[in-house]
């Protein structure tokens, strides 16, 4: 069976919404509980089934190599103190083989994952971006590429958002619903306000059919001056269909500081270990800032 064993994820940005801390350090290593957000994405894509990543970084960026390359001398001080669960939490991505490339100047989305068109071949793979988490009984990713192995067409992680927020997003004009999946009539890259033909944003989960380079390869620039995947997706859409697919589970977006917060206490509350200490904490603050006020 035709399927999708490669994953690109894009982590070259500045994080300038998160400066100072992104100062030297970047923001895919910021981490939520005990985990950076980018082995969250990683997880999921060795839970969907990819066999082999490509990270595409920028300057800055060396941590996110040092995370996922073998530290021995870590792990051999964690085998001599007989540190079992922490060996394992260090281990937790080693079945994966992860790649680096450099994506030399910031020319957008769409030029980051055009960066690995070399590393991808002529294959179907998959593009995850590192601002969205998504927690699900299924893995988001195993959604859609479900999806492409029963269409082989590409798919694109979908989810409402309100109106005001729409702008901020890729968004699709959706034709025929057939269950979670929809056919496509146009792509939009951040439509300006008032003028979205939906409210079905792309949610940085994308499984694509390798023809999608022979448009990115033009290099053209769309919305904000960059080279926008969004505006080569709806350029494929136009040759062979591109589904939307409105995927199960709770998107957390951790490229801004609220959405941020919001994942650190959720996800700290989804842990056996903290959940009661975290939640009496949030009691008393919030009895406190109420008496407070
Ligand atoms: C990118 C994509 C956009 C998508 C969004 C999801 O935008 O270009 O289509 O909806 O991610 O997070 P960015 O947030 O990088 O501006």
């Amino acid at each position: 069976m035709k399927t999708v064993k490669k994953a690109i994820i894009p982590a070259a940005g500045l994080g300038t919404r998160f400066l100072p801390a992104t100062k030297a350090m970047p923001k895919e290593m910021l981490p939520i509980v005990d985990k950076p957000t980018i082995q969250y994405i990683v997880e999921e894509a060795i839970e969907s089934g990819i066999e082999d990543i490509i990270i595409v970084t920028g300057k800055g960026k060396r941590a996110i190599e040092d995370h996922f390359d073998k530290n021995f001398e870590l792990e051999d001080n964690l085998m001599q103190k007989e540190k079992y669960d922490l060996l394992e939490k260090v281990n937790a991505t080693s079945n994966v083989e992860i790649h680096f490339i450099r994506q030399k100047e910031p020319k957008g989305l769409g030029h980051a994952v055009w960066c690995a068109r070399k590393f991808i071949g002529n294959e179907p793979f998959a593009v995850l971006l590192g601002d969205d988490i998504v927690r699900s009984e299924k893995p988001c990713l195993r959604q859609l590429i479900n999806e492409y192995e029963n269409t082989l067409s590409s798919v694109i992680g979908v989810q409402t958002v309100m109106d005001e927020e729409t702008h901020r997003y890729g968004i699709i004009d959706p034709q025929e619903q057939e269950g979670r999946r929809y056919q496509v009539n146009t792509f939009v890259e951040k439509p300006k306000q008032g003028t979205s033909p939906s409210n079905l944003a792309i949610m940085g989960r994308y499984v694509l059919n390798p023809e999608i380079f022979m448009f990115l390869d033009k290099q053209e620039k769309g919305a904000g001056g960059e080279v926008q995947l969004t505006d080569a997706i709806q350029k494929l859409n136009e040759i062979q269909r591109v589904f939307a697919y409105d995927f199960e589970g709770q998107r957390y977006d951790v490229g801004e500081k609220l959405g941020f917060v919001k994942t650190t206490l959720e996800l700290a509350i989804s842990r056996d270990e903290l959940k009661d200490d975290v939640l009496t904490f949030m009691k008393d603050l919030l009895e406190n800032s109420v008496v407070k006020n």
